[in-house]
């Protein structure tokens, strides 16, 4: 059962006691200069790649700043968090180590997996505990993301760490003349506080918990005041907004083009040429910078301009400030051998009059909670079941709230159709999986879930938003088919699924176990019944249960039960 949201305070504070990371100090003012002068600040660190593996989640001390060293919570204890790189059509598989005295989650942002393998809060890896993830990766060429998901404490642990890129390569997006290599770089942009002793500060205030955690140093890639040494030659960048609640309005400090060519789910149908891009957390862009006609011996900053946000600010650097984010010295010769095609990709637009199902989620506060539809996430309590493999409208509607809000979707990507309050942005193009909600409008965009069925969530990846209340299960529902992963892996059926008062277990002949369990998604097992001797089929009563997905398990087989009333 989840806690309430009024309880939120308190056990925020004990988590973060006990992970023995709470320092207190000055938030230092001088650390980020807007305008830093050329030839300062740090080289850019680009995180390591592996294709999984382990990933082992410890709090370790870094070499984020000169001088003292800074406790983060890291993966395998890397700094920057790695990047995980694979191909679509491979199996991702990872184990997950939880070294930290809390629970932890480990969400794959943008990929299209079975609920079970989703990293939501209700499938917490407890201390001390690992877990195994595996999928097949089915989504396209593209930037995508992993980060902490875990109940109420999402926004601590990616503030300290626990967020990095994960990259899907493809053969369509491969086959492009596209600026690869050293001429490819992520920037994981994020802000931080930080005290005069180098140690990350997360104590959220009232105000700071209904505006989101923002900070004064600008980080890419973990690094503050970063300087990349760049050829005059075309480069991509990989741009994530990893931060907990800033926006920014990325822009050239030369007013030069730029064009986008990927956002959130990859690749666009052709290049977007713009001067300026708003990126909200959670969503990604790439874009190419033709550096070809920058002189030797200068530099090009990437910086964010300024815009209005009203409400509480953080003096230091307010939300809607205009600061610099990385600088760019043209010290290096080299030619990236590359071109950026006029078609990219192929997207099939989806037909607004296609849709089958209207439905609105209304964002809200009340109190201290960020609710959605009247109502703060509640573990166990499903909002919203949509059909599977049917187009859907969704409205994210904001005419309550006097804030940012960019609403993210779990389990598939959609597209935006429109919003009250403008024309659709750069970051709005292609295929998305979060979209930036302003003050009083409202956002419509088209969303089907064609690879898998079962519980997802919907949120705000402003993640103070999200860890108050702003997320909502909803479930994808394939009304009596046995999923074809089931069938492959067990040889369980299920009928009916979804069930609503008993399901009828129809077993393989060859078992090795004469038990049946029905299991929670945290594996433990609430039901179990023994098939009797020459029997083929166990019934199992549901009434009881809660609504959402479960586990039917015997020996090695697994199936996955969904009850629903
Ligand atoms: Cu990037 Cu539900 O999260
Ligand atoms: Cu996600
Ligand atoms: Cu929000």
């Amino acid at each position: 059962m989840s806690l309430t949201r009024r309880t939120f305070l308190a056990r925020t504070a004990a988590a973060i006691a006990a992970q023995g990371a709470l320092r207190t100090g000055v938030v230092a003012q001088s650390l980020l200069a807007r305008s830093r002068p050329a030839g300062s600040g740090n080289p850019l660190r680009i995180p390591k790649e592996i294709p999984g593996g382990n990933l082992a989640i410890s709090t370790t001390s870094v070499q984020m700043l000169t001088g003292a060293e800074t406790a983060i919570l890291s993966i395998n204890a890397e700094f920057p968090a790695p990047t995980i790189r694979v191909k679509k059509g491979d199996t991702f598989s990872a184990n997950i180590i939880n070294n930290l005295t809390t629970d932890v989650v480990l969400h794959w942002h943008g990929q299209h997996v079975p609920s079970i393998m989703d990293g939501q809060p209700s499938q917490p890896i407890h201390a001390g505990a690992s877990a195994t993830v595996t999928f097949p990766v089915v989504n396209r060429a593209g930037t995508y993301f992993y980060h902490a998901h875990t109940d109420m404490i999402t926004a601590e642990q990616v503030y300290r760490g626990l967020a990095g890129l994960f990259i899907v390569d493809d053969d369509e997006e491969g086959a492009l003349p596209l600026p690869r290599g050293e001429y490819d770089i992520p920037l994981a942009i994020s802000d931080r506080r930080i005290d005069s002793n180098n140690q990350l500060v997360y104590s959220p205030t009232d105000d700071d918990h209904r505006t989101g955690y923002v900070g004064e140093t600008i980080c890419v890639n973990g690094t503050p005041s970063p300087f990349l040494e760049v050829a005059p030659t075309l480069y991509r960048f990989r741009i994530l907004n990893a931060s907990n609640a800033r926006i920014y309005q990325l822009a050239f400090d030369d007013n030069s083009t730029f064009r986008v060519t990927a956002s959130d789910g990859g690749l666009l149908a052709s290049p977007i040429a713009t001067q300026t891009c708003f990126l909200a957390p959670g969503e990604r862009v790439e874009i190419v910078a033709d550096f070809s006609k920058l002189a030797n011996g200068s530099a090009v900053k990437l910086k964010s301009l300024p815009f209005f946000h009203d409400g509480p600010q953080y003096a230091p650097l307010p939300q809607g400030a205009e600061f610099d984010i990385i600088r760019f010295d043209v010290t290096k010769t080299g030619d990236s051998k590359s071109s950026l095609p006029s078609t990219l990709s192929s997207i099939t637009p989806y037909v607004a009059t296609d849709a089958v199902e209207q439905f609105t989620w209304e964002l809200g506060v009340d109190g201290m909670d960020h609710t959605i539809n009247g109502k703060a996430y509640a573990m166990d309590r499903i909002d919203h079941v949509t059909p599977y493999n049917t187009l859907a409208r969704w409205t994210f509607s904001n005419t309550f709230t006097t804030e940012f809000h960019p609403m993210h979707v779990h389990g598939t990507q959609f597209q935006i159709v429109s919003r009250t309050g403008g024309e659709l942005m750069p970051s709005d193009q292609g295929w998305k999986d979060t979209v930036l909600v302003r003050p009083g409008e409202a956002v419509d965009v088209l969303v089907k879930f064609a690879d898998y069925w079962g519980t997802y969530l919907v949120h705000c990846h402003n993640l103070e938003h999200e860890d108050h209340g702003m997320m909502a299960n909803f479930m994808v529902d394939n009304a009596g088919a046995v999923r074809e992963d089931s069938k492959e892996t067990g040889g369980i059926e299920l009928s009916p699924n979804p069930a609503m008062s008993d399901v009828t277990i129809s077993l393989p002949n060859e078992r090795e176990s004469e038990w049946v369990e029905l299991c929670d998604l945290r594996g433990r097992v609430i039901r179990s019944a023994r098939v009797s001797t020459g029997a083929s089929q166990v019934v199992i009563a549901v009434a009881d249960l809660a609504n959402g997905d479960y586990i039917i398990r015997c020996g090695a087989h697994v199936a996955k039960l969904v009850v629903l009333r």
